[in-house]
């Protein structure tokens, strides 16, 4: 034992380095309530555009810690450990992509936010899970669009808008394990339950959802809906925040095996409260990205943004 009462502690460093400290959704339960903002990768990355803090301490993953450094070039931004890595935007090297891209030179390029920062820099618009469709659904139907790095998402997105975007062969380990069989299974077990499901499964499960959206929206459906009873296809990160605002429904996350009743994604779970203090008191690990890239990348993300408002997505 340490000794060390890690709340406390934050706390008295938090004001004394006037540090911001935003969590995502997937974050271990005591994160998420010591953060002083808890969302999703569209509301993480608008706290961040807009914070004055001096300091932000991200708990959530690596590109994530990115996108608050490129819109903050100035600030000190720390990750708690920075192998917390993402399966999907690992599976888009950038060097790769910009090969992939010389096949396309006519098309526009999406970027959902989980990709380096690299890769946002060959990109025109950046987008997240909450905004994807709207954005796809704004731009003229015979606009040709490259999409990476979820083939999943963007499948679902050609779905709905009817387009027929060129997607880039990126999954997330976490999602995409996930089958339409045990929801089948699940399902008949509990007739009363709806299926609410994030955009990053594979289409046999978001063919079966009652309802599909990041993980804000999935948070804000469950409070609205008059079920009971929900069977949710994403990280288990996300029930917390869901049995805290619905005390009496209740909720089941889809195993990733039979041998496993839950469901944690292996890189935002690196992150614990005692490394949270220690890069809150050290002010490491820290992002750090070259001039060039920070400025490149930040277009398409600031695009993104801009788009929000004008769709009125965001207020
Ligand atoms: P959202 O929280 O934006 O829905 O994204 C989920 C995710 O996989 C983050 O890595
Ligand atoms: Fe990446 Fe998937 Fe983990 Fe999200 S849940 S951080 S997409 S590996």
């Amino acid at each position: 034992m340490s000794g060390i009462d890690y709340l406390q502690e934050i706390e008295r460093l938090r004001k004394e380095k006037n540090a911001i400290i935003l969590a995502h959704y997937y974050q271990v339960p005591e994160i998420q309530d010591l953060a002083d903002y808890v969302g999703d990768s569209l509301g993480l990355a608008r706290e961040a555009a807009k914070t004055n803090a001096q300091m932000i301490v991200f708990a959530g993953v690596h590109f994530m810690a990115e996108t608050a450094k490129i819109l903050n070039p100035d600030k000190l931004v720390v990750l708690p450990d920075l192998k917390a890595g993402c399966s999907l935007a690992d599976s888009c090297p950038a060097e790769g992509f910009a090969q992939f891209l010389n096949n396309y030179p006519d098309h526009l390029v999406i970027s959902y936010i989980n990709c380096t920062a690299e890769v946002k820099t060959l990109s025109d618009i950046i987008c997240t899970s909450g905004n994807a469709v709207q954005i796809v659904e704004s731009l003229p139907k015979d606009q040709k669009i490259v999409f990476a790095p979820d083939k999943n998402l963007g499948g679902y997105i050609n779905k709905i808008t009817g387009r027929d975007m060129v997607l880039w062969d990126g999954t997330c380990e976490v999602h995409d394990i996930l089958t339409a069989e045990a929801i089948v299974r699940m399902k008949a077990e509990n007739p009363d339950a709806l299926l609410i499901a994030h955009p990053e499964c594979q289409a046999a499960v978001l063919e079966l959802a009652d309802f599909v959206g990041s993980t804000t929206a999935l948070l804000n459906f469950t409070a609205k809906s008059s079920a009971q009873k929900f069977i949710v296809a994403t990280e288990s990160g996300i029930l917390h925040q869901m049995q805290k605002s619905n005390l009496s429904k209740t909720f089941l996350i889809v195993p990733s095996d039979e041998t496993c009743s839950c469901n944690d994604c292996p890189y935002m779970k690196l992150n614990t409260v005692e490394k949270l203090y220690l890069a809150l008191k050290n002010e490491k690990p820290a992002i750090e990205l070259s001039e060039e890239v920070m400025e490149k990348a930040r277009k398409p993300i600031d695009r993104m943004l801009e788009m929000s408002l004008q769709l009125g997505l965001v207020k």
